[in-house]
């Protein structure tokens, strides 16, 4: 008997310094491996009188279960440790600075955001409208009648439609957000709409999808000198230095008169410089709102007048920021984001640069 305490006082002691799990499967098939210590008492037994049976029986039953309890309370301290080393060892310290951040604003985002603020301090607002559209908000109600030539030329996404119902159309410019808000709003109106639009055309300065920027301006007594003015402003303050421009008579349906406006520009190798030398770019149209328009958004052309104008945001990122390829815009390639990205915690303004 005195066998039985020393054996399970000897297991005892290794299973307490077992140091790890490995260990510890050591000294469980060392005691009770089918060639293990316990085992071979255990095969003893047969030799054994009916007597000493009795006895021994039951004491080498529990030497096992205490050494095979005692091994299966270490196994669950040893894998407890573990599960709490592991844990430790990937924690994150959430009140660690960042070393710098990893995402950034896109430029097309930047660039509306410039715009934003150049048109807030001129006291204008933002206001937005669906990327899907219908037939009178994108066409009619700007003076596009149906079947009117000028229509094909926006190369528009037709949505499929139930029998006897118009298709919707995917916005083919941001111009319709002029008819929302002058149905929705009295003048005085001074708004500017960002937003996607979208024309069925791909290639290195056309993507199905792009952004505008819509300007509108509605009140009494308003003329072609306001027009003028705003965009003036406006183009020397996004690309942050003086630039001359150019009206050039145009059309659209919903503006009368129309114009495109153009900046000067030069080429240097690949670079383009806004604002010098001898070239004109055009940047936008714009024009009087037409009183057709204001018609059908139930404002009469007698007492109120304004002006519009619209441009390409992902054209002007391009121009303001060097970018060859206006499809990389969209390609989301990380390295590219990562290059011409801009710092999401700083925010653009007019008091200390806006890029
Ligand atoms: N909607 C026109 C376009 O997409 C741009 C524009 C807007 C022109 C407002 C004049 C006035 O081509």
């Amino acid at each position: 008997m005195s066998d039985i305490a020393a054996t399970k006082d000897k297991y005892a002691a290794q299973i307490a310094g077992a140091e790890d799990l490995r260990v510890l499967d050591d000294i469980r098939v060392a005691a009770l491996g089918k060639k293990g210590e316990v085992s071979k008492m255990m095969q003893g037994l047969g030799k054994m009188s009916i007597d000493e049976k009795k006895v021994m029986g039951p004491a080498l039953n529990g030497l096992k279960n205490d050494i095979a309890a005692l091994i299966e309370a270490k196994k669950t301290e040893l894998e407890d440790a573990a599960l709490d080393a592991a844990l430790a060892s990937e924690t994150m310290d959430m009140t660690l600075p960042v070393g710098s951040p990893s995402g950034t604003l896109h430029p097309v985002q930047q660039v509306m955001e410039e715009m934003a603020v150049i048109f807030s301090d001129m006291g204008f607002s933002v206001a937005e409208g669906p990327d899907i559209e219908d037939d009178f908000h994108n066409f009619t109600a700007l003076n596009f009648p149906p079947g009117h030539p000028a229509r094909d030329m926006h190369d528009t996404f037709f949505m499929t439609s139930q029998e006897g119902e118009e298709p919707k159309v995917l916005r083919t410019h941001t111009s319709p957000v002029q008819i929302r808000t002058m149905i929705n709003q009295k003048p005085p109106i001074r708004i500017i709409a960002p937003g996607r639009t979208y024309r069925c055309d791909s290639d290195q300065t056309h993507t199905p999808m792009f952004h505008q920027v819509e300007g509108l301006v509605i009140d009494k007594g308003i003329h072609m000198g306001h027009l003028k003015g705003v965009l003036m402003d406006f183009v020397s303050a996004f690309f942050e230095t003086d630039v001359d421009v150019q009206f050039r008579p145009h059309h659209f349906p919903f503006t009368e008169p129309s114009a495109e406006m153009d900046v000067r520009y030069e080429r240097d190798g690949a670079a383009i410089k806004i604002g010098q030398g001898e070239s004109w770019m055009e940047i936008l149209g714009c024009g009087m709102v037409h009183p057709n328009v204001l018609r059908a958004c139930g404002l009469d052309p007698e007492e109120y007048q304004g002006f519009a104008f619209g441009m390409g945001v992902d054209r002007l990122a391009m121009l303001k920021y060097g970018m060859p390829d206006l499809r990389d815009m969209f390609a989301a390639d990380t390295r590219w984001l990562a290059h011409y990205g801009f710092d999401p915690l700083l925010q653009a303004n007019l008091a200390s640069g806006l890029s």
